[in-house]
């Protein structure tokens, strides 16, 4: 019998997950069923423990049960700690171990899929919720000269500063404090583009050979991307290689073996229509 894993989520018919880990399956050979499913606002634990009893072997975790997922794990990896979030769950005898592979897999896409070094580099993370929060850590351990937390409500960004201030050069400031600055890397880790916003940047961040990159995705360039093309980034990139990349490292951790994403990049790209 196939070793079973899940996502769980609300909603959750629209995740890539069981798509991108059936594809990996197959190009690793390993023998696993990996379902979509649908968990109750009320009902995440329960949902867990029905899935563990069923033989489940292991769980991605996406909207809104990410904190309820870190509340569960009996133990969390550093990154998990540091994001404050869970995505990805590893059910053992007797422990729950919860990682978090979204920073990861965001870095993973910009530095080898996109060879761009973020090390000496200006970043610009914009949000701080969740989303922001995950990338946080993974960014800064390839040491970028400065990372700087612009957010809407200016508290939330000051909060993170300080959670991580011990782990390299972190500024927060509001959106209008950016006017004269310039960026190497600009991340749009806001909930904007799902709502086909923009958030309120000014014109002239990207610096010379500047990066622009969306944690979102869709059909077309997300509204901060088209804003970036407008304002002369000189490259684009939306959060596609990011999904397959935190769902490899998610892979690697359940079964040990790293498939390749670059071909789950190209499939999904064109299933999508995204440029
Ligand atoms: P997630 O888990 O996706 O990070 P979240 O925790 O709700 O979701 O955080 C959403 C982030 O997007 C926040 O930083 C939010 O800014 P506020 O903290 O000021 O609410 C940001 N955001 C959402 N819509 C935005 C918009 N139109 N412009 C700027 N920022 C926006």
């Amino acid at each position: 019998m196939s070793d079973l894993y899940a996502v769980i989520g609300n909603p959750v018919a629209h995740s890539k997950s069981p798509l991108i880990h059936a594809r990996f399956a197959r190009q690793t050979g390993q023998d696993i069923h990996y379902e979509a499913i649908l968990a109750p606002l009320d009902g995440f634990v329960e949902t867990v423990v029905a899935f563990r009893q069923r033989g489940g072997k292991g769980a991605n975790v996406t909207v809104p049960f990410k904190l309820e997922a870190c509340a569960l794990s009996s133990r969390l990896t550093e990154r998990a700690k540091a994001a404050g979030a869970v995505n990805t769950l590893v059910f053992e005898a007797d422990d729950i171990l919860g990682d978090n592979t979204d920073g990861a897999g965001l870095v993973r896409d910009i530095v080898v899929n996109l060879g761009y070094a973020l090390g000496g580099q200006r970043v610009l993370l914009m949000g701080a919720g969740g989303a922001a929060r995950g990338v946080i850590r993974p960014v800064l351990e390839h040491e970028p000269a400065v990372l700087t937390i612009a957010n809407r409500t200016r508290q939330k960004a000051d909060d993170l500063q300080q959670l991580f201030a011990s782990s390299g050069n972190v500024v927060s400031t509001a959106y209008g404090d950016l006017r004269g600055q310039e960026f190497d890397l600009v991340i749009n880790a806001t909930s904007a583009s799902l709502h086909g916003d923009l958030p309120p940047q000014p014109k002239g961040i990207f610096a010379a050979a500047s990066l622009a990159y969306d944690m979102m995705y869709g059909k077309g360039h997300t509204p901060f991307l088209q804003f970036a093309q407008q304002q002369g980034a000189a490259r684009l990139a939306d959060g596609i290689g990011m999904l397959v990349e935190q769902a490899a490292e998610s892979f690697f951790l359940w079964r040990g073996t790293r498939p390749e994403t670059e071909p789950v990049i190209e499939m999904l790209r064109s299933s999508l229509g995204s440029p």
